[in-house]
């Protein structure tokens, strides 16, 4: 885009002699979030919600608010700072070079610059008697009604001031009531959702694992205001702290009924040392808000992650066929090469090789053993990965590799050679997870050997065409011998593992990245921008993906989420797919085994896939039926000219008699169009009722809609609605 046709308004505010409340309105197409300023100079957040017509109006929000006594008059700060007059739980708390543990920001300037969709609202607060500052950087994404808050933090005191709290953001919401909804989980059994009214107190979401930090609890959640938003009902926050590592939020309803809502790095084990003039960045926190439910808020995130969130957003994605469950570590080159074939057979674009492939001193034949020793394992692959991938290329298929480049097995060369780039107390009892420790990313030669890890790949095989990152265990007795000052290990862990990702995304700008992690241990924003897709969950029953993948489609893209068909769950083969086609497709399956009508199945399936995948990946998502609150489960998705959409329709509950009873509304269409339904990837051998040849109005399906006919039998319906032209 030229200069010219940009719009830039650049505005810079110093106002040294501020008399009366001066507003700082930061807007997005349909939301406000406004700071005030006021006679003391305090920055506070004055309104939060849907933006008004008129921007005068923001200064009357205070007058028409009777709450109890707001005794220091910075409750509602826009960076709470502890140490002063605050009462509650602080976005920032430090301690002086000389001791001193209190904390007065008050505004100097702020400047706004609005550059096409983005714009930036930076905002300069200094403490009243120390040099010490901090920015606030709020970035509107206009379009998408996505915001994101972050906050950088530096000095010119005399010694280093501790850190001890750095939030990235403080928001303050007015309600008379707020539903949490957030999530919990453990290995296999990710995204398990919660909802409940928040009380007064804290309620804190957060982790302390460091790597696979979201093992337990991911950093996304959803705040309804009034009551618990509906798909298209209610108001809404749904927000997550980009940060692949500890985050932390703290959710505190406070003596005046409002939400203080403050997110960011977790301080846990990490006080931080700045010296002078270094600068602190905190992770970012992203927000949408949504007044029209949480369909519209995850379509906002949706159209966020393909223009700025991820890698390649508005590209192709590999269909593949993976050997994890197919053989895990029991494979050699001749077995490979007839799975390369199969992947020819099965009609998709690549094969991925799991784990197993490397180490020789203690041969990576199981968990126990290799990691850390990445060069092929000469017994199993005697002609490497390059005749590999040349055998790829031979079958008319791509290759990509399956790496865990930032762990190791105490039973390796690379931890006999490098005890000291593990992480871990000299001293004490070595505790693992997955056999496994962590290698110390903050240390620059440690960094150089992850990168190493995947630049070796590339210039051996330029012809590799996917990585799949894995992460499996988490950091057990915190210690770097690289580090001096040990309370910065988990947040230079993660600035360590960015910058291991920037240097492969300068060389390997569009390398499709799979975002893995033990299953979806490490699902968040600040990774997903080095990403081109995760790994939801090890678990692919695909009853038990419905309603993850669901909870995760608030929050990310289809194309994000790699589905593979399994052996898991007792679901028939086509149920297993059609819930696989449901983002980013691929097979783990042992295709010399299917039997023949489930390989021809199999193989149309592909084909169907092919011809819907771009309304899939690149469409509107619609989340039509609730598998939490119905016996049948239907998720829509529509490409942007409302042409075609896809209905995926399952039965979730198998008890007599259960299925479709009434219509299912579908959404997003054209009303005044007529469409054709037609049924897609029948099992060969199966009818379907749906008569393709009768037309119904768009207002006709979003009003009344159609009934799909699950049932016990037909538990699984994929339903094409095409416009008529
Ligand atoms: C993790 C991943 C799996 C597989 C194994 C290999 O558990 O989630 O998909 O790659 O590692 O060891």
């Amino acid at each position: 885009m030229s200069i010219l046709k940009k719009l830039v308004v650049c505005l810079l505010v110093t106002s040294p002699f501020l008399t009366h409340a001066q507003t700082i309105p930061v807007l997005s197409k349909h939301n406000a979030l406004v700071l005030e300023v006021d006679a003391k100079k305090r920055l506070a957040i004055s309104y939060f919600g849907e933006k008004l017509s008129n921007e005068a109006g923001y200064r009357q929000v205070k007058g028409v608010y009777r709450q109890a006594e707001d005794y220091t008059l910075v409750n509602n700060s826009a960076y709470l700072p502890a140490g002063s007059v605050n009462l509650f739980e602080p976005a920032i708390a430090v301690v002086h070079g000389d001791g001193n543990t209190s904390l007065d920001l008050e505004y100097v300037s702020h400047t706004a610059n609005t550059e096409g969709n983005i714009s930036l609202t930076t905002i300069v607060l200094k403490d009243k008697l120390y040099p010490f500052q901090v920015k606030l950087f709020y970035k509107s994404y206009i379009a998408e009604d996505v915001m994101e808050i972050w906050t950088s933090i530096s000095h010119t005191e005399k010694k280093p001031v501790l850190l001890n709290k750095f939030a990235s953001a403080n928001l303050y919401l007015k309600s008379d009531e707020f539903w949490l909804r957030n999530y919990h989980g453990d290995w296999a059994r990710e995204m398990q959702p919660e909802e409940e009214k928040i009380t007064h107190g804290i309620k804190t979401l957060d982790t302390k694992l460091g790597t696979r930090a979201n093992l337990f609890q991911p950093p996304l959640f959803m705040v309804s205001l009034g009551k618990p938003a509906t798909e298209d009902e209610g108001s809404v926050l749904v927000g997550s702290v980009s940060w692949t590592g500890n985050f932390r939020v703290d959710l505190e309803l406070d003596n005046q009924d409002n939400l203080r809502l403050t997110a960011g790095i977790n301080n846990y084990q990490s006080a931080y040392t700045l010296k002078p003039k270094e600068e602190f960045e905190t992770a970012k926190f992203i927000y949408t808000f949504s007044t029209k439910g949480k369909s519209l808020a995850s379509r906002n995130f949706h159209n966020w992650a393909r223009n700025y969130g991820m890698v390649d957003g508005h590209g192709s994605r590999l269909t593949l066929l993976n050997n994890w469950e197919a053989t895990y570590f029991d494979f050699n080159e001749s077995k490979l090469a007839g799975l390369l074939k199969d992947t020819k057979k099965l009609g998709v674009d690549l094969f991925l090789l799991d784990d197993g492939w490397f180490a020789n001193k203690y041969p990576r034949n199981d968990d126990n053993a290799g990691l850390g020793d990445w060069e092929e394992n000469r017994k199993k692959l005697p002609n490497g990965i390059s005749y590999l991938v040349k055998e790829a290329t031979a079958n008319d298929v791509k290759f990509g590799i399956w790496i865990e480049p930032e762990m190791v097995n105490p039973k390796s060369e690379l931890y006999e050679k490098h005890p000291e780039w593990v992480i871990r107390q000299p001293g004490r009892e070595e505790h693992y997870f997955r056999n496994q420790l962590v290698l110390d990313l903050t240390n620059p030669k440690v960094q150089d050997f992850v990168f190493g890890v995947v630049d070796d790949l590339m210039t051996k095989n330029p012809a590799m065409a996917y990585i799949k990152w894995d992460c499996n265990a988490v950091i057990y007795n915190a210690q770097s011998a690289f580090l001096t000052n040990q309370s910065h290990l988990y947040i230079e862990y993660v600035r360590g593992l960015y910058k291991i990702l920037q240097r492969i995304r300068v060389k390997y700008p569009t390398l499709p990245l799979m975002l893995c992690s033990g299953g979806g241990g490490r699902v968040d924003y600040g990774a997903l921008q080095y990403f081109t897709e995760y790994w939801p969950s090890d678990n692919t029953d695909p009853l038990e993906r419905i309603y993850m993948q669901w909870e995760y489609s608030y929050f990310f893209p289809a194309m994000a989420s790699s589905n593979h068909v399994t052996e898991w769950g007792k679901q028939p083969l086509k149920y297993r797919i059609d819930v696989a086609m449901m983002g980013k497709m691929g097979y783990d399956i042992v295709i010399g085994k299917l039997p023949e009508k489930e390989l021809a199945f199999s193989q149309q399936a592909v084909r169907v896939y092919d011809s819907l995948k771009n309304v899939i990946w690149h469409g509107d998502q619609y989340r039509l039926s609730d598998p939490w609150k119905n016996a049948v489960a239907s998720v829509q998705y529509v490409d942007s000219t409302q042409s075609t959409a896809v209905i995926f329709n399952y039965l979730v509950n198998s008890r007599y008699g259960q299925g479709s009873v009434l219509p299912i509304r579908m959404k997003g269409l054209d009303p005044s169009a007529n469409y054709r339904l037609r049924e897609v990837n029948l099992f060969p051998g199966t009818k379907t009722s749906v008569d393709s040849s009768v037309t119904y109005s768009g207002d006709f399906l979003m009003k009344i809609g159609f009934n799909p006919a699950v049932r016990s039998g037909r538990g699984s319906v994929v339903l094409v609605a095409e416009k008529v032209k």
